[in-house]
């Protein structure tokens, strides 16, 4: 592990953005250095919140004890709330706000997250229409969700399926859209896809794969083979894209995503970048990627955070994994969702497994169903450099945390 000692700060330290991962690093600074000025910069009027409940807890009860992030772990901020970070001098170390006042930086971390994507031609039918990326679109959904309203989801992702999952739990008729053959094509394998699509359906959801949405009229979605639906409300849920214009029009390395080192750092001198707006190499896949995940946001920025506290400049190289719950589906993904051979673990009738991806008998990914013990021994592994025997791995009579004691 490269250690490059430790930073010597100057001046404030300033954090723009307000979600997981900034309130991560300025809770990890404070908790490591009680002197350091920490600025945060936040165009959210909003207390912060925990963004992963939006589209199960939320919706489905509104707020709950632990839905706003804590942030007496994170005392003496100055926080500049309501206020957009408009332009950035690095320079100068500075940076402007919306409201035209500007503030100095010693060390400027970027956690601006990112924004859901539109489909601009639905807007304006009529038809009430929202993505789901924010507390606000989230209330906007919960505001029609109702028992047999009919509401079209556009996208088969981790927030089309979870906003399925709970709308079904709240009675209302749900449809999905899904461009490919398949769901969750960004980040689980096909087996898992299709156990979950079948579970969706075996509940009520009704699927249009391979489909496009054209338009919307009065009160229905318009599919590109003819094909109208009809539909009280429209959720789309198509991915998202880095909010990181701050960044390139100072001219710092970006590409749908800040590009940063282990360390945290941009291309530019003092100015570091956490969360999903950073694209980072991905330890497994070894490419740079935007790794979407909320345990990235919160532990690239936990990282980052001791070091700008002045404890040792460690490098981050985390294995990516999310999570998500759909009925009483604990779904777990670490890894990468495909490698050169498939071990499956477990049963689908009784919804508890796992799907094990290997590559040259090395552990590459994990899908988990209802097996959150087994994920977290399989996750581990892709850390490690051990090989195994898929004949063992797919064998349940073997005590896997047995086995790996004693390779
Ligand atoms: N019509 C229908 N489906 C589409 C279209 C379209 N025009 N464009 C994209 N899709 C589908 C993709 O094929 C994919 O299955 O939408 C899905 C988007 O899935 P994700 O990339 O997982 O994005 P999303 O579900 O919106 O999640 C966004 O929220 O919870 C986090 O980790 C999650 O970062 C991710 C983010």
């Amino acid at each position: 592990m490269e250690i490059l000692g430790t930073y010597n700060m100057q001046g404030p330290i300033v954090i723009v953005g307000s979600g997981i991962s900034a309130i991560s690093l300025a809770t990890e600074i404070r908790a490591n250095n009680s002197a350091v000025e920490i600025v945060i910069i936040s165009d959210d009027r909003e207390a912060p919140y925990d963004r992963p409940q939006l589209s199960k807890e939320y919706l489905r009860d509104g707020e709950n004890s632990s839905f706003r992030l804590n942030l007496e772990r994170a005392p003496d901020v100055e926080w500049l709330r309501g206020q957009r970070a408009e332009s950035l001098n690095t320079d100068a170390k500075r940076i402007t706000l919306s409201n035209g006042r500007s503030v100095a930086y010693g060390a400027l971390v970027l956690a601006t997250g990112a924004e859901a994507k539109r489909l601009p031609n639905l807007v304006g039918s009529g038809v009430p229409i929202t993505t789901l990326r924010t507390l606000e679109d989230a209330s906007f959904i919960r505001e029609h969700l109702r028992p047999g309203k009919k509401l079209v989801i556009v996208g088969g992702g981790v927030i089309g399926l979870e906003v399925a999952a709970t709308a079904r739990a709240v009675g209302a008729d749900v449809t999905l859209v899904e461009a490919l053959p398949r769901v969750l094509n960004r980040c689980a394998p096909f087996k898992l896809a299709s156990f979950i699509a079948d579970y969706h359906a075996n509940r009520g959801v009704a699927f249009h794969f391979d489909r496009l949405s054209k338009n919307a009229a009065a009160s229905s979605l318009l599919l590109d083979n003819g094909r109208q639906l009809h539909a009280d409300l429209i959720v789309v849920g198509i991915g998202v894209v880095a909010n990181d214009a701050l960044a390139k029009n100072a001219g710092i390395a970006c590409d749908d995503g800040i590009f940063v080192d282990r360390y945290g750092r941009t291309t530019c001198p003092d100015v570091y970048a956490v969360g999903d707006v950073t694209r980072q190499l991905n330890p497994v896949s070894d490419r740079f990627e935007r790794i979407e995940t909320w345990s990235n946001a919160q532990n690239q920025a936990l990282t980052l955070g001791r070091a700008l506290a002045g404890g040792p400049v460690l490098p981050y190289s985390d294995i990516p994994w999310y999570w998500s719950d759909q009925y009483d589906l604990q779904i777990q993904v670490a890894g990468i969702p495909a490698g050169d051979e498939e071990v499956f673990r477990g049963r689908f009738a009784d919804a508890q497994f796992s799907i094990i991806q290997l590559r040259k008998g090395k552990i590459v990914g994990v899908a988990s169903v209802n097996r959150s013990r087994e994920f977290n021994i399989f996750k581990r592994l892709i850390a490690s450099d051990r090989l195994l025997d898929a004949s063992i791995l797919s064998d349940e009579s073997i005590n896997i945390r047995e086995y790996v004691k004693w390779i």
